[in-house]
Parts: structure tokens; sequence; C-alpha cells
């Protein structure tokens, strides 16, 4: 089946036609950058955009940057405040008059890298973590997705650990990568206390440096990096609207 899969960050929103089956994309991304401030409405006209662009009328699946419950956005995090308590799927099929289906970022990624990327038939428990902007997770247990898990925001001193340990900190922080990676140490150690996972998967920006890190962190749980890198989301919200999964 082919979808349009789209994934809206906080610096642009990335789309393109997908092979659902072989999770291979069939047409080049086009990406446009994320209006500002990237309120409903805004956000909302330039998906349109980009459907135009593509002039697609079938099916669409979006990546979502925030905590989300079916379809609803539970808190505007990184986007912009007044997404909180918007139906998203119900804004975008409004705006689009598309069949729109929509998941949070992290879980969509994690579905392509389970399906189609280091994932593959890994059974079990297993956390993938996507760490960016953010930190965002995906959690499949025999294949399949719990969603909706947000295991960026376990607390580290009164705030979300993503606030300590995502890779926008590092940057700002202008951390060296031992520094963060004890930082990171500090986070893996902590979720595998609460979930005792079989595989951690890392996902994101970070997933290209994890041979620069990784060696920081001292845990029993395997991690390995992710495959899809910037394809994943828009692979994997593609696959989210032909499964029909929320
Ligand atoms: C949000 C998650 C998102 C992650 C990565 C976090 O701040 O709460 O929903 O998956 O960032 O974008």
């Amino acid at each position: 089946m082919e979808v349009l899969g789209i994934d809206i960050g906080g610096s642009g929103i990335k789309g393109a036609i997908v092979n659902t089956k072989t999770g291979e994309l069939v047409t080049e991304r086009h990406r446009i950058p994320t209006p500002q401030p990237a309120t409903p409405e805004n956000v909302a006209a330039t998906l349109k955009k980009l459907v135009n662009h593509f002039q697609w009328k079938g099916k669409a699946g979006s990546g979502f940057p925030t905590p989300l419950s079916h379809g609803k956005c539970q808190s505007g995090g990184n986007l912009h405040e007044t997404w909180k308590g918007t139906q998203v799927d119900k804004l975008f099929h409004h705006t689009t008059g598309l069949d729109f289906t929509v998941i949070n970022d992290a879980d969509a990624a994690a579905l392509a890298e389970m399906n189609f990327g280091a994932g593959k038939d890994k059974k079990g428990l297993v956390a993938v973590i996507t760490i960016g902007t953010g930190i965002g997770s995906g959690l499949f247990f025999n294949g399949k997705l719990i969603p909706n898990t947000e295991l960026g925001h376990v607390t580290y001193n009164n705030d979300a650990f993503e606030k300590y340990a995502a890779d926008s900190i590092r940057k700002k922080e202008d951390l060296s990568y031992t520094k963060w990676g004890k930082r990171l140490h500090k986070y893996f150690k902590h979720v595998e206390l609460i979930l005792s996972p079989d595989l951690f998967i890392i996902g994101g920006g970070a997933s290209k440096k994890l041979h620069k890190f990784k060696d920081q962190i001292n845990i029993k749980t395997p991690i390995i990096p992710a495959e899809n890198k910037n394809e994943a989301g828009i692979i994997g919200a593609a696959m989210a609207a032909a499964e029909g999964i929320k």
C-alpha cells in the first residue's frame, strides 16, 4: 500500500510517499520549515502545502512530537503550548480532507526501525530511545508497539531527563562526548531499572554518534544504533496509517 508519510519536527515538516510493505520511499523527500510560532493553525496550513506538493488523495500518516493519546495532544511540549487538548488527527483531516492518522514521532520512528531496521525480528521487550532535540521512546513487546510511552520524561533533579541528556543539551552546554555519555549512562541505568528490557535501540540524531559515547554507558542491556536514520519517522508514520495504529 502507498501512503503519504509525514514527520513533524520542531524545525522541519518532511514527507514522502512510502511503500508500507517494503518500507521504501517511492518519491523524493519534501521538506518545509516548521512555521513559527508552530501553532495548530500554522502547522496545519503547512501540512496542506505538503499534501498539495504530492497532489495526494490517499491515506496519510503523521508523526507528532508531543505526548499523545488516541491522536489528542496532551501537552504542547517542544512545539507550542496551544496544541494541548487538540485532537490532532481531526484537525489535519479537516484541513487536508484526507484520511489522517497521527502518532507520536518516536513511536513512528521506532515502528520503522522494528520492521525494517535494527529491530527486525527482535523479540522480547525492546525500547527504542530517540535522542535529538528531546528524548522520545517507542516500546515493543514481541514486535508489537505499546504506544505513547514518554521515557524522556522520567525525572532527574525535578525536571524531565531530556532537559539534562538530550542531544540539544549537549550542543547548548558544549559538552564533550565523555561528559554527555556520563549523563546518558545515568539515564539508561535508570530506564533499565524501570523496564528490564532485552534491548535498547538508539534513534534520532544520536544514533550516528553512538560510537563516540557508548563506552560511558555501563549497563547489562545491549545498546545498538538505529539503521533507518532520517527517514524512519516518515516510514513509520505511513505504516501507522496503513495499519490503523493510533
Ligand atoms: C516529547 C515526545 C517526543 C520527543 C521527541 C519529547 O519532548 O515529549 O513526545 O517523542 O520529545 O521528539
